[in-house]
């Protein structure tokens, strides 16, 4: 018992290294600042699709663990996904070299609450059953995020957090609305430390945060909470470093960059220029900047070789002008070409607030900017407001993606929905436990418990991998079709 209640309390240091900084000569506590590199995921995620090997990778992890970074951000849903979809590799397989080469650094995720990895939500044993695999495989923190800001949909995977001994740190989606107002966020933040969270992030994924709006939000949740405050934003922009600076000189600990060959544009504000912005200043981060150079020259080459992936995009004013992430204009822009409808943008744009606000204002992030923005599209295209609506859009009206942060415009469920009813519990408890299933469904091929989590998360794209996998490491081919033909695996 004494020694494990040692080991409690050093954690507990640990985790905020501003409590723990000495007090010489009774001086104010020093306070720093702290970075998450995201280059081996959100950088690569943004600029060319998410297509970096693992062998571009370890040659420099190791230099990386000496850096003096709060944490690395390695794993999330998109990197899980063209891991087996596009580069033939094992997604734990990487977290696991990763880990092997990252010794002393945190590493960190990203996980879309309820819906895990994947698009969807999953039964709560799935959600239990994964968080405690990513854990296993060696995830230190965990930012757990809901695209509508429902807890409920957090509250199974930050249970499970908690209870793996990992750093649980929940996630508010940044977004502009009527509703989203700083004692809103502030409110979120306080019902989040109440569930357990070890930090908060601020997730900004559209570049809308401005530097004003972020300090008055870090001091709006600082005024209820004491807890770390880590800023995650994109570049997009133009705003990102600005509203760093803004945010950790209001009170927040940790700002996600990306060493420079992979920052800016779509991706984070870089690190080496916020690392020299604060050095020698109170929230000087501690990093030697030498240190960086070696991880810039590495990918720098790595950039070159995925350029024909990257388009450079500058500065984009459209999100400034209309407020919604940049991902989500340019597939606009493209839907309405395919559409013969290129003239129509202006009308389209106009026509987003009006959906938002039908749709009970959720924020825009992957599924709900989707949503909106084909929404946004049948309402001008069609010439009649909800005419078409996509399957999603009718599931979200039911209630099957949680609560929205205001009410549904009762008239357009009506229609999307007719007369049936929505569900108004938490949509977890609406799915059958699947673990088992997926097990048996994977079984012929697989090599490991985690590749039931891997079937789970993407069956499409696992039903090609996991046999090329098998067939890989076994030496043994054992055909594709069957795979197809579930009945000829009966159970
Ligand atoms: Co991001």
């Amino acid at each position: 018992m004494a020694h494990e209640k040692h080991e409690k309390s050093a954690k507990n240091n640990e985790k905020s290294p501003e409590k723990s900084m000495e007090k010489s000569n009774g001086a104010q506590p020093k306070r720093k600042a702290m970075i998450m590199e995201t280059v081996l995921r959100d950088a690569h995620q943004s600029l060319f699709a998410t297509r970096m090997r693992t062998s571009d990778m370890i040659p420099i992890l190791e230099a990386m663990d000496e850096v003096g970074y709060h944490s690395l951000e390695a794993w999330g849903g998109a990197t899980f996904d063209a891991c087996m979809r596009f580069l033939d590799e094992c997604p734990w397989e990487r977290l696991r070299t990763i880990r092997k080469h990252v010794k002393k650094t945190k590493l960190q995720m990203l996980l879309r609450g309820q819906n895990l990895l994947g698009y969807r939500h999953y039964a709560d044993d799935a959600v239990r059953e994964f968080v405690k695999a990513t854990v296993g495989n060696g995830i230190d923190i965990l930012r757990v995020f809901d695209a509508l800001n429902d807890l409920r949909n957090m509250e199974v995977a930050a249970d499970q957090v908690k209870k793996e001994g990992a750093h649980l740190q929940m996630c508010i989606s940044y977004t502009l609305s009527p509703v989203h107002t700083l004692d809103a966020f502030a409110d979120m933040a306080h019902k989040m430390a109440q569930m357990g969270a070890d930090s908060i992030a601020i997730k900004d994924m559209a570049g809308l945060l401005s530097p004003v709006d972020c300090a008055k939000l870090v001091k709006a949740i600082k005024a209820k909470i004491d807890l770390p405050i880590q800023l995650h934003a994109h570049y997009t922009s133009g705003m990102g470093s600005m509203t760093y600076y803004a945010g950790l000189e209001a009170g927040a600990s940790v700002v996600d960059t990306a060493i420079s060959p992979l920052a800016m544009g779509t991706s984070q504000p870089p690190t080496e220029s916020l690392v020299a912005s604060l050095a020698g200043g109170e929230l000087d981060t501690g990093i030697d900047l030498e240190k960086l150079i070696p991880v810039a020259e590495h990918f720098k080459k790595v950039r070159e070789k995925y350029s024909h992936l990257i388009t450079d995009v500058g500065v984009d004013i459209n999100i400034l002008r209309y407020q919604i992430p940049g991902g989500m204009y340019s597939n606009m822009v493209s839907q309405l070409k395919e559409l013969n409808a290129a003239d129509r943008l202006e009308d389209v744009m106009k026509e987003i607030p009006v959906v938002r606000k039908a749709m009970g204002y959720p924020p825009l992030v992957t599924p709900t900017s989707q949503m909106v923005g084909t929404q946004a599209t049948f309402n001008v295209v069609s010439g009649q407001r909800w005419k078409n609506m996509s399957k999603e859009v009718k599931q979200y009206f039911l209630g099957y993606y949680g609560t929205p942060p205001a009410p549904l415009d009762a008239e357009v469920q009506k229609i999307a929905i007719g007369d049936e009813k929505p569900i108004t519990c938490r949509p977890g408890e609406k799915i059958e436990s699947e673990m088992e299933k997926a097990r048996n469904d994977a079984s012929a091929w697989a090599l490991q418990p985690e590749d039931a989590l891997s079937w789970l998360m993407y069956p499409q794209v696992a039903k090609e991998f996991l046999p090329k996998k098998y067939a890989r490491i076994t030496q043994r081919d054992t055909g594709l079709n069957e795979l197809v033909d579930e009945s000829a695996y009966p159970a």
